[in-house]
């Protein structure tokens, strides 16, 4: 039971399961991430000093960040990511006031859940409150994706910190990564229901080569902008591109496809969603896993191994690898009646094959950023 006495707000930001559109974000395309019922929920009160004290319901550490000077804060593991959104409030212009703080955060760490946006979104929610301010969720999504470039080292799209401050029950967010505008699509699956299966692999070398991706990508569209008149990757179609194969370094080449392909499928899946063709969502889900692990290279053995297991299942209309890649999860798409013979097989099976014990999550779509006082 955790103790909330004495504290004036209880703030909760979620994580997010992307469903399709994948690596595009930094692109400039168009993504399709749903906001989950797993959070991370802070409880914040102000305490009239230059600090920010930070406990955690399930780790030991106490940190105080002394909000005059958060740049050395650089290099913390963990209050690293509070110390970056303190930084980015304060460098927006907005008043960082003193405050107590304790997270409890029920997103899975390092399962590519978004763990590190529910956090940033929550804690920035929590300086605004405690500023007199009230949160609003696209600026606060803002400031998340640049706490996350300049404290954690990841140069990320905005993909993650938009689902977890604006994402609604039921629906998955046709989000434009160009123009941040979103649409709700209420996510209506038929006899289908969605499980997100978790590799449970460290991925140490996310970071590295996420950055490394998204650097390749910026070298396909400035060659290309040379060539074509377009604003960002993703406004390249699938059959331009194929006629400027030969121009490109092959490996900047198989990148771009991805990224232009990837767009195509999201846009084929809004559509199949719309009309209830869940085999069709299902065939796209596999085709844009196909296309991370031979073209972009962010799957690996595990979510490989994942993704044919689901494949190979009859209840199965399509899997697919979630997130940054490098381990993770996988989003399944099974037949409601048989969800639980599916996971016991397909777990079963990935044991067997790689050593690692897989988790389960049944997807329950909730909502973004959420506040109450206490
Ligand atoms: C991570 C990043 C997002 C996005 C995905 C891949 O989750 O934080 O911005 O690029 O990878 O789609």
């Amino acid at each position: 039971m955790i103790n909330t006495q004495g504290y004036r707000y209880e703030i909760s930001a979620a994580g997010r399961v992307n469903l399709i559109g994948e690596h595009v974000d930094y692109c400039g395309g168009k993504v399709l991430p749903c906001a989950l019922s797993l959070k991370c929920t802070v409880y914040a009160r102000p305490n009239g000093t230059d600090y920010i004290n930070l406990e955690w319901t399930d780790l030991q550490d106490k940190i105080s960040l002394d909000i005059r000077d958060l740049n050395q804060y650089r290099e913390l593991r963990h209050a690293k990511y509070q110390a970056g959104c303190a930084y980015v409030w304060q460098q927006a212009g907005h008043e960082l006031k003193g405050c107590d703080l304790l997270i409890d955060c029920k997103v899975p760490f390092g399962s590519g859940l978004s763990s590190s946006a529910a956090i940033e979104v929550s804690t920035i929610a929590a300086f605004a409150l405690i500023a007199g301010e009230k949160p609003d969720p696209v600026e606060i999504a803002c400031l998340a994706q640049k706490a996350e470039h300049e404290f954690a080292g990841v140069n990320c799209g905005i993909m993650d910190q938009f689902a977890s401050a604006c994402g609604k029950k039921d629906h998955a967010m046709l989000l434009d990564c160009k123009t941040l505008k979103c649409e709700q699509i209420p996510v209506k699956t038929g006899g289908y229901s969605l499980v997100i299966i978790n590799t449970n692999k460290p991925h140490s070398l996310v970071v590295s080569k996420y950055n490394e991706r998204r650097e390749e990508t910026e070298t396909a569209f400035s060659l290309l902008k040379r060539k074509m008149d377009i604003e960002c990757l993703a406004d390249v179609r699938p059959f331009r591109l194929v006629e400027y194969r030969t121009s490109l370094p092959a490996i900047i080449y198989r990148r771009a496809k991805h990224v232009v392909d990837e767009c195509e499928r999201v846009r084929l899946a809004v559509e199949a969603m719309q009309n209830g063709d869940m085999k069709r969502f299902g065939q796209l889900l596999m085709e844009s896993h196909m296309s991370l692990a031979d073209f972009y290279e962010v799957t690996g053995k595990e979510l490989d191994c994942l993704a044919h297991a689901a494949w190979d299942h009859p209840a199965c209309a399509g899997a697919r690898m979630t997130g940054a890649g490098f381990g993770g999860c996988t989003i399944n798409l099974v037949k409601t009646n048989s969800v639980e013979e599916f996971k016991r097989k397909v777990c079963a099976r990935y044991e067997r094959e790689t050593g690692y014990e897989a988790t389960c999550y049944n997807v329950e779509i909730g909502d973004g950023l959420s506040y109450h006082s206490l």
